[in-house]
């Protein structure tokens, strides 16, 4: 099938590609030029582990290319994906404004019948602005569609080409139609293709990622009740996981949950229902929960250092928001950065790959080491921030010879509590006993 994508970011480009790899003919559209060169001469501007292989053979193979040139994407696509970015406006509510102008240019380029597809997460009643769009610009018709995308990064490649489910949300025959053709080769295995109204499609977006932010926040409170009763939060998730109707993923707790996803849309999907004058109480105390959570790590390191950490230095393991991915969105170890640096203390990080990003923000402010253990040199404490596998299991003996004392502070309760107490380090995590 012939396809257009709107957009080149994460959710734009894994779209593309995996769209392509199953055969279909893919032009990806941006406005970003350099991006465009850069893609142009086979270079993938995001780190997103199984994509850089797909991306160049597709390349290779003429499945996808890369153009600032809408017309032409137009012209060639049967179906079009809008992958678009919708950033909270001040209040909250998600700013719709390149979804509803790119709606405007593809109207004024159409020459025939097409599928849009919106893949962004977009408030409710957003397919029927576009649907308005196009009536008042084109008298072509088209049928404007939702079909949110549920895949993670750093996973992103698996669950596209692999989804747990597909949920496309029209009422059109003819796009049903097109949509289970395109996708039939991602759930061979028997995964359900769900057909909905597109109203429907639009919040189970919000409704899933509301959903599962609440799960951590949730279990980020337990951790924290765990501290104070001296109960032991894996012990109590591995209890409560094996309850089929909880169900074992996601309830892992740590340092609050970051992104460029979940607060986002937990924010949105606040404000768009206190615009339909329903308050949602248990989405607003997630918000205020996952606010104190993220500097918990901090508040738990002030006060072993009686808040007197001016002209100490600390090691910071691990930047992105989660492991596998160079996102440092909304990631909690900026917080954590900032609150260190506010006290008067001074910071050496290390992170497989979100260093870069974390220059363009903290510049010469912090120190960036090579590897994990190179930060360790001269600090008073290690904190770590994100999961990493390459830090599950480090070399304790070298990191004792390289701190100054043998002090972690561990916001994703990476090691076992004995092993820690028997190596003699003061190992200080989340839920869990000290
Ligand atoms: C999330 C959803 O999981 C995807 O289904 C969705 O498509 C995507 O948002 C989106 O809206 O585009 P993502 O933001 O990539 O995906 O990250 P997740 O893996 O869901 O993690 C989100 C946050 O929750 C991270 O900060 C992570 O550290 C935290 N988390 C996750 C926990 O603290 N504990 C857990 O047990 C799981």
């Amino acid at each position: 099938m012939k396809i257009a994508v709107i957009g080149t970011g994460y959710v734009g480009l894994v779209t593309g590609t995996c769209l392509a790899e199953t055969g279909n003919d893919v032009i990806c559209v941006d406005i970003n030029a350099s991006k465009i060169e850069k893609m142009q001469q086979g270079e993938l501007p995001i780190y997103e582990p199984g994509l850089e292989l797909l991306f160049h053979r597709n390349i290779q193979q003429g499945r996808i290319r890369f153009t600032m040139d809408l017309q032409s994407a137009v012209e060639h696509a049967e179906i079009i994906f809008m992958a678009l970015p919708t950033p909270p406006g001040e209040d909250g509510a998600a700013d719709l404004s390149y979804i509803l102008g790119a709606a405007k240019d593809i109207a004024a380029l159409l020459t025939g019948y097409k599928v849009i597809v919106n893949k962004s997460t977009v408030p409710v009643g957003t397919a029927d602005k576009v649907k308005a769009v196009f009536e008042s610009h084109t008298s072509i018709a088209v049928d404007v569609i939702s079909n949110p995308e549920f895949l993670r990064e750093g996973v992103a490649v698996e669950d596209f080409m692999k989804p747990d489910r597909v949920v496309i949300g029209t009422s059109s025959e003819r796009a049903k139609k097109l949509m289970s053709e395109l996708y039939a080769p991602y759930v061979r295995q028997g995964n359900p293709v769900i057909f909905m109204d597109e109203r429907s499609a639009e919040l189970t977006k919000y409704a899933a990622n509301s959903f599962l932010a609440t799960k951590i926040t949730f279990m980020n409170e337990i951790a924290n009740l765990c501290e104070l009763v001296g109960a032991d939060v894996d012990a109590v998730r591995k209890g409560i996981g094996t309850d089929e109707r909880i169900g074992k993923r996601f309830l892992f707790p740590g340092i609050g949950y970051g992104g460029s996803c979940f607060p986002k849309d937990v924010q949105a999907l606040v404000k768009s229902a206190d615009e339909h004058e329903y308050n949602f109480e248990i989405l607003k105390s997630v918000i205020t929960v996952n606010e104190k959570q993220k500097v918990i790590l901090a508040d738990k390191l002030l006060q072993y250092y009686d808040n007197e950490i001016s002209g100490k230095h600390f090691a910071l393991w691990g930047l992105s928001f989660k492991p596998e991915t160079d996102d440092i969105r909304e990631a909690p170890a900026l917080y954590l950065i900032e609150t260190l640096l506010k006290n008067g203390a001074s910071v050496s990080v290390f992170d497989p790959e979100g260093q870069e990003n974390v220059k363009s923000i903290f510049n010469n402010r912090i120190s960036y080491a090579e590897n994990q253990y190179a930060a360790l040199e001269g600090a008073d404490a290690l904190l770590i921030a994100t999961e990493w596998s390459l830090f599950r299991n480090p070399d304790f003996e070298k990191m004792a010879e390289l701190l100054k004392e043998k002090v972690i502070f561990d916001g994703r309760n990476l090691f076992e509590l004995e092993k820690m107490t028997e190596l003699g380090y003061y190992y200080n995590s989340i839920g869990r006993k000290l």
